[in-house]
């Protein structure tokens, strides 16, 4: 029914932040086996965050080899190999012995602060954003790399590759191509968003030597082959995509008017918009979609984005930092055993907050604590606060749109929630739309393998299949205070400043 003639499997892996993953997809597209490894994070300062290359080099072996075996299928009969990424995080690494030359620096760490506070006094903000559509904020990757490069001063540049996670992967993975896709690279603030190319003059602005960059390729397309000696086989690397834009590829949302929002370790509210850029005069991101090669050129898809840094990451917060839960599941029955939230708001600026603030200063915090709150308060506080965030942005998209949101299209690991997506329909005041198969991420990364070398040939088809869990309708009698929330929020801005 999907089209395909030959027989065979899809290989997708999903390095995310947490852990990495990765299935096998027979050519129903059903999953025929999978593996999962959490991650190690390491805080080395309050507000850092770094993950070790090797880990997930090592991890990203154990996971397809894992899965492979739990499927039972020849590597020989795998037609393709998908790859998604957390995006922004970023490493250099030495090509002549292949090492890291530190821990790669995560998305979510602030360390890059100060510089960042520089760049917008030096007023670079209009032009750097006019460039890359980007607001200048320690999330991006340029001035990650500009400390990573300020650390190692003495190293010789000839030997030094520099990356995100999925050029580094790749890497490793050929035995030597140094790539990217423009979905990620439209993440490092070094691409030229009309372009689609390294921008000279941002690499003049974060003074990074372009030929430690990789090469930018569209997302659809064979990057290289994968080292017989890894897999046992030689599968092309058919897709690379940044997670966000894979889980939108995979949702279908592949024209203006369609978007998705993934609960993951952050929230992602990603709207598609064609193939023209829209810029936000409500502080959202412009971004690429994703690209393909065509006869005479590339089609670039754009999007624009609402990035929401914590979310999963405060569910985890509870359970292993403060240890209020003991699994992310019972967080649902502690929010039900209380009425409200008993006074209590959340602001969850762990790592500052994205959009639409953009304060890398804002720091996280509980309000409206009194001798009555219980820790189910707490805990409802917190799911609360993430819907609150999310309608933050949807304020922001319908503003920058002239039809508003009919609908929430959701995934990732926190719409497991029942009581974050039904309080999600009631202040959103839409319905909630989680479908059966919540890794969206690993299945858009999949279908863009698979149609890139003709295993599948209708992206309609593949997307026709998937199937709706459940819709959260928006309650009409849902109290909402989210005007006492946006306090909350407003009195933790600039807090480390
Ligand atoms: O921009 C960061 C994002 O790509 C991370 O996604 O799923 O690892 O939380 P995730």
């Amino acid at each position: 029914t999907l089209g395909t003639t030959s027989l065979g499997y899809i290989l997708a892996l999903d390095l995310g932040t947490t852990g990495n993953r990765a299935f096998v997809f027979n050519a129903d597209c059903e999953i025929v086996g999978q593996a999962y490894k959490e991650l190690t994070q390491y805080y080395p300062q309050p507000g850092w965050l770094e993950h070790d290359p090797l880990e997930i080099w090592q991890d990203t072996c154990w996971v397809m080899q894992t899965a492979i075996e739990n499927a039972q299928v020849a590597p020989s009969a795998i037609a393709a190999l998908g790859l998604t990424v957390q995006r922004e995080t970023c490493l250099i690494w030495d090509k002549t012995t292949g090492k890291p030359l530190h821990r790669a620096i995560v998305w979510q760490d602030r360390r890059t602060a100060p510089f960042c506070h520089q760049l917008q006094e030096q007023g670079y903000a209009q032009e750097i954003y006019d460039r890359t559509g980007l607001v200048i904020d320690a999330y991006f990757s340029a001035t990650k790399l500009r400390w990573l490069l300020d650390h190692f001063t003495d190293v010789d540049l000839k030997n030094v590759l520099a990356g995100t996670i999925d050029s580094w992967v790749l890497w490793n993975l050929t035995g030597g191509i140094h790539a990217t896709d423009h979905s990620n690279a439209s993440r490092t603030m070094l691409m030229n968003l009309q372009t689609c190319k390294w921008d000279e003059r941002l690499l003049d602005i974060f003074q990074i030597p372009a030929h430690i960059l990789p090469q930018i390729q569209p997302s659809l397309g064979v990057f290289g082959v994968t080292d017989p000696a890894i897999l046992g086989a030689k599968i092309p690397i058919a897709a690379i995509l940044g997670d966000q834009q894979a889980s939108l590829f995979g949702h279908g949302c592949d024209r203006p008017g369609l978007m998705k929002c993934t609960y993951g370790t952050g929230s992602f509210l990603v709207a598609h918009t064609g193939s023209q850029i829209v810029r936000s005069q409500h502080q959202l991101i412009s971004t690429v979609a994703w690209t393909q090669a065509n006869q005479s050129g590339i089609d670039i898809g754009y999007a624009l984005e609402g990035s929401m840094f914590t979310t999963g990451a405060c569910i985890q917060w509870l359970r292993d930092g403060i240890k209020l839960i003991k699994n992310a599941a019972e967080t649902e029955a502690m929010a039900n055993q209380v009425a409200d939230n008993g006074g209590v708001y959340f602001v969850p600026a762990f790592s500052g907050l994205g959009a639409p603030h953009w304060d890398m200063s804002a720091r996280g915090a509980f309000f409206g604590i009194t001798a009555s709150v219980q820790p189910q308060h707490l805990v409802r506080a917190v799911l609360e606060a993430i819907a609150y965030q999310v309608l933050e942005v949807v304020q922001a998209i319908n503003a920058s749109s002239s039809t508003p949101m009919g609908r929430l299209i959701v995934d990732g690991g926190a719409c497991e929630n029942n009581f974050l997506m039904q309080f999600q329909a009631d202040v959103l005041n839409i319905p909630v739309e989680r479908p059966v198969m919540r890794d969206t991420t690993v299945k858009g990364a999949a279908f863009a393998a698979g149609l890139a070398v003709g295993f599948w040939h209708s992206y309609e088809a593949l997307v026709r299949q998937r199937q709706i869990e459940c819709i959260f309708e928006p309650r009409s009698k849902s109290v909402s205070n989210f005007a006492t929330w946006q306090q909350a929020v407003k009195r933790t801005l600039a807090w480390t400043d």
